[in-house]
C-alpha cells in the first residue's frame, strides 16, 4: 500500500523508511508515546509509520487532531480490525469493535442515556446533587476507614489495591445497584488484573500487526483472553439476575435501563438492533469505568506525596472553603481552583492514556494537504499534545499553577481545554463528566480527612509503564495520618 498512487496535487504522507517485515517496530520500541513524539518533530503532525507490514497514520499537534477528529469527524471515526479487539466483549464491544455505522450510533446513544440517568442526573430520592456524588461519598467514607485501619495494622501500605475496589464499587452501584466488600474474591480477580488487558490493547501491540504472533504461544495473549472471559462471565451473571428480577415500573440501575431498551427494540420492527447488543453495553460501561478512574487517582496520590507543598496547599484551600464540618460536594468545584488545577496538571503531566483507542479512516480523505486512504489505522498521540513545547512552558515540570490566572483565583478554561485525555469528536469518551466528578470528589474527600506521605527514606518511582492506560510501579510505602477527629458522615 506504500506504493499507492497519490491523486494529482496531493502530497504523500511523510515518515521514516522501514525494514522489510518489521517496518519501524525497532524505532517505535517499548515507549511508543515517546518515540512517536520524537519522530513527529522530524516528520510533522501527519506522519506514516509501518508496524510489521501494516501502515499506520500517526497524528500529533492539537490543531491537526481537532481538524481530523472534530471537523472531519466522519472520516476518522472508524475502528481498525485488530486481533486483540476481536477478543473484547466477544467482539461486540461498543468501544473496540469495528462497527462505526448506524448500529454503533444507536448503541452509543442508548449507553449515554442509561449512563446519564444513573450518574449525573439530579438524584430524585436523596439530598445528594446526583448519584455519582452519593456513591462516591459512601465509598470514600469506607475507603478512609479502611486506609486508617491498614495503617494501624501494617504501618505502611499500597493504596491502589483499596482504591480500585472503591472506584469499582461506584460503577457497580450505577450498573448493578450493589457494592462489594474489600475482600470479594470475584471482584478482586477482575480489578487487580487489568494489566493483562491494557498491555495487549495498547496502541502498537505487535500481535495486532504481525499476524504470525497470534499463532505462537504467548503468555500475555493467553492471560488477556482469560481476563476477557472472567469479566464476561461476571457480567453475564449480573445481567441474568437482573432479567430474573426485572420489573418495568421499577428501573433500578443501568442494567435494568438497558433491559428496558432491549424490550422496546424487540417490540419495534423498524429498529434492527439485536437485544443482546443493547444489554451487553453494560460491558463497555463497566470495563471503561473503573481502571481509568483508579489510575487517575493513583497518579494523583503519587504526585501528592512527591510534592508535599502542593498537597498542603490543596488542604488549605479545602479548609478555607469547606471547613471540617461537612463533606465536599460537586457544587464546591468552582470555589476550589487550585484543586481543579492540580487535577488538570495530573492529567497533562502523566498523560496516562497516551494514545486514544486506535481509530481508522472510513473513506479516502485529505488532511493538511496529504492524501489519506480509506481503512488506514490511525494513532492519536495525546501524550504529544500534553507535552508540546508550542503549547506548554517547561512541559516536563509538574506545576498546577499553569492552569490558574495571575491572582490564583480562577482556572484558565482555555488552557484546561488543551489537555487531551478523553479524545475528541465522534468517539470521545462518554464517561468524561462522570470521571471528572468522581476524581474531584474522591480526592477532596480523602484530602479533607487524611494527609498522605511515604515512609522516611523511601522514594516513589514515577516511571510510567506503557499500555492503553499507563501505570506507575506499585508503591507499598504509603502512610496516612488523620488530619482531625472524624465526624460522622452527612
Ligand atoms: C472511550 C478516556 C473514564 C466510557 C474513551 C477514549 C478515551 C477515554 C481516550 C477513546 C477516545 C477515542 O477513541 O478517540 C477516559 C479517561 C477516563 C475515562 C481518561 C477517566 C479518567 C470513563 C468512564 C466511562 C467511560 C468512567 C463510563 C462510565 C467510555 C466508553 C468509550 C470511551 C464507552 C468508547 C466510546 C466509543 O468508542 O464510541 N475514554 N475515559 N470512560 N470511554 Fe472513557
Amino acid at each position: 500500500s506504500f506504493q499507492q498512487q497519490i491523486p494529482h496535487g496531493l502530497k504523500r504522507i511523510p515518515g521514516p523508511r522501514g525494514y522489510p517485515l518489521i517496518g519501524n517496530m525497532l524505532e517505535v520500541g517499548r515507549n511508543p508515546h515517546l518515540s512517536l513524539t520524537q519522530m513527529s518533530r522530524k516528520y510533522g503532525d501527519v506522519m506514516q509509520i509501518r508496524i510489521g507490514t501494516k501502515p499506520v497514520l500517526v497524528l500529533s499537534g492539537l490543531d491537526t487532531i481537532r481538524q481530523a477528529l472534530v471537523k472531519q469527524g466522519e472520516d476518522f471515526m472508524g475502528r481498525p480490525d485488530l486481533y486483540s479487539f476481536r477478543n473484547v466483549a466477544d467482539g461486540e464491544s461498543l468501544a473496540f469493535s469495528t462497527d462505526s455505522g448506524e448500529v454503533w450510533r444507536a448503541r452509543r446513544k442508548i449507553a449515554q442515556n442509561a449512563l446519564k440517568t444513573f450518574s449525573v442526573s439530579p438524584s430524585p430520592t436523596t439530598s445528594s446533587t446526583c448519584l455519582v456524588e452519593e456513591h462516591v461519598s459512601t465509598e470514600a467514607d469506607h475507603l478512609i476507614i479502611k486506609l486508617l485501619q491498614v495503617m494501624t495494622e501494617q504501618g505502611s501500605f499500597d493504596p491502589c489495591q483499596y482504591m480500585v475496589i472503591s472506584v469499582a464499587n461506584v460503577i457497580c452501584a450505577m450498573c448493578f445497584g450493589k457494592r462489594h466488600s474489600h475482600n470479594d474474591q470475584e471482584l478482586l480477580r477482575i480489578v487487580n488484573k487489568t494489566e493483562e488487558f491494557i498491555e495487549v490493547t495498547a496502541s502498537g501491540n505487535p500481535a495486532d500487526f504481525i499476524p504470525v504472533l497470534q499463532y505462537l504461544p504467548s503468555q500475555s495473549l493467553k492471560k488477556f483472553k482469560e481476563f476477557n472471559y472472567r469479566i464476561l462471565s461476571y457480567l453475564q451473571k449480573m445481567v441474568k439476575e437482573h432479567y430474573e428480577t426485572f420489573e418495568k415500573d421499577n428501573i433500578r440501575d443501568i442494567t435494568d435501563s438497558l433491559i428496558e431498551e432491549a424490550k422496546k427494540a424487540e417490540a419495534n420492527v423498524n429498529i434492527q438492533l439485536p437485544k443482546g447488543k443493547i444489554v451487553n453495553l453494560v460491558n463497555d460501561i463497566f470495563g471503561a469505568g473503573f481502571d481509568t478512574v483508579t489510575t487517575a487517582l493513583s497518579w494523583s496520590l503519587m504526585y501528592l506525596v512527591s510534592y508535599p507543598d502542593i498537597q498542603k496547599r490543596i488542604q488549605e484551600e479545602l479548609d478555607q472553603n469547606i471547613g471540617r464540618e461537612r463533606r465536599p460536594r460537586l457544587a464546591d468545584r468552582s470555589m476550589l481552583p487550585y484543586t481543579e488545577a492540580f487535577i488538570l496538571e495530573m492529567f497533562r503531566h502523566s498523560s496516562f492514556l497516551p494514545f486514544t483507542i486506535p481509530h481508522c479512516t472510513t473513506r479516502d480523505t485529505i488532511l493538511n494537504g496529504y492524501y489519506i486512504p480509506k481503512d488506514l489505522c490511525v494513532f492519536i498521540n495525546q501524550w504529544q499534545v500534553n507535552h508540546d513545547e508550542k503549547i506548554w512552558k517547561d512541559p516536563s515540570t509538574f506545576n498546577p499553577e499553569r492552569f490558574l490566572n495571575a491572582e490564583g483565583t480562577e482556572v484558565n478554561k482555555t488552557n484546561g481545554e488543551k489537555v487531551l485525555v478523553f479524545g475528541l469528536g465522534k468517539r470521545k469518551c462518554i464517561g468524561e463528566s462522570i470521571a471528572r466528578w468522581e476524581i474531584f470528589l474522591f480526592l477532596t474527600t480523602l484530602l479533607q480527612q487524611l494527609e498522605f506521605n511515604v515512609c522516611d527514606g523511601k522514594k516513589v518511582d514515577m516511571t510510567p509503564h506503557y499500555g492503553l492506560t499507563m501505570k506507575h510501579t506499585r508503591c507499598e510505602h504509603f502512610q496516612v495520618k488523620q488530619r482531625f477527629p472524624m465526624k460522622s458522615s452527612q
